[in-house]
């Protein structure tokens, strides 16, 4: 598969010179050139997203007319630098508030401070992945041998893949997306529809402990009393369950960074 090495931030900005001389969406920053051997991995890709602690908007793998007549150098540039950016600046905001509320023990407004971080760090994750979901030309018709067999074990074949993803995505209610993904119990691929784009999760977050509270899980005992299911759930909580699924979580990232 082709390699995409990402500049860092601070480094030097892409512009349409350099963007011309992309050769078949390759980039390589002269100041962070890095071995040929690095992969375009998903946890590579969003490495660059997230630095000193904080998210941070990361550089067009292109130039903002590197897409172009497919994409428009107009409408790519307002959706990174104005768009996606906003994203960052208020996911960074949204945590800095549930931390505030955290030191004051006050979470009156952990309702829509949750929203805030679901919207915005969903937005921030998935225009981060949408960006490399596209390179200048394309991949011409060709698959890598590894997804056209993912493709087939999962929905038959790559042309029923496809059909799926453009019907999938075509139907989304609404804002949204669609997306392919690897779903790690089955190790098979899912076409999936989001609406909007966050319904507080954050896409690409591993769950290492789960409470659930529909209403199935608890009524029959106790009835309208959410709050005393979930004060029995943390007196049962499986601390040592979610500490193995850090470890493994940890794992599987560096492994996708090798
Ligand atoms: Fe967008």
């Amino acid at each position: 598969m082709e390699t995409i090495i990402l500049s860092r931030r601070g480094m030097l900005k892409i512009g349409a010179a350099a963007a011309a001389g992309l050769a078949g969406g390759r980039l390589l920053g002269a100041e962070t050139q890095q071995p040929a051997s690095s992969k375009e991995t998903r946890m590579n890709q969003l490495e660059s997203t997230y630095e000193n602690g904080e998210y941070v908007l990361p550089e067009l793998p292109y130039g903002y007319d590197a897409l172009e007549p497919l994409y428009d150098a107009q409408t790519l540039k307002i959706h990174h630098d104005k768009h996606h950016a906003k994203y960052v600046t208020n996911f960074n905001a949204a945590l800095k508030k549930l931390e505030k509320a955290r030191q004051g023990s006050d979470f009156a407004t952990i309702q829509a401070v949750s929203n805030e971080l679901a919207f915005n760090g969903s937005g921030h994750v998935l225009h981060s992945l949408f960006w490399h979901s596209m390179k200048p030309g394309g991949n011409g018709g060709q698959i890598p041998d590894e997804l056209q067999s993912a493709f087939e074990d999962s929905f038959g074949s790559a042309d029923a893949a496809m059909k799926q993803f453009v019907a999938a995505t075509n139907a989304v209610e609404g804002s949204g997306w669609g997306i392919l993904a690897f779903e790690p119990i089955s190790k098979k691929l899912l076409i999936l529809q989001s609406e909007k784009h966050q319904n507080l999760t954050v896409w690409g977050v591993m769950p290492l402990l789960v409470c659930d509270v529909w209403e199935h899980a608890y009524y029959l005992k106790f009835q309208n009393n959410r709050a005393q299911w979930v004060d029995n759930f943390m007196q049962l909580a499986n601390w040592d369950f979610a500490a193995e699924c850090l470890a493994e979580a940890k794992s599987a990232m560096q492994s996708a960074r090798r």
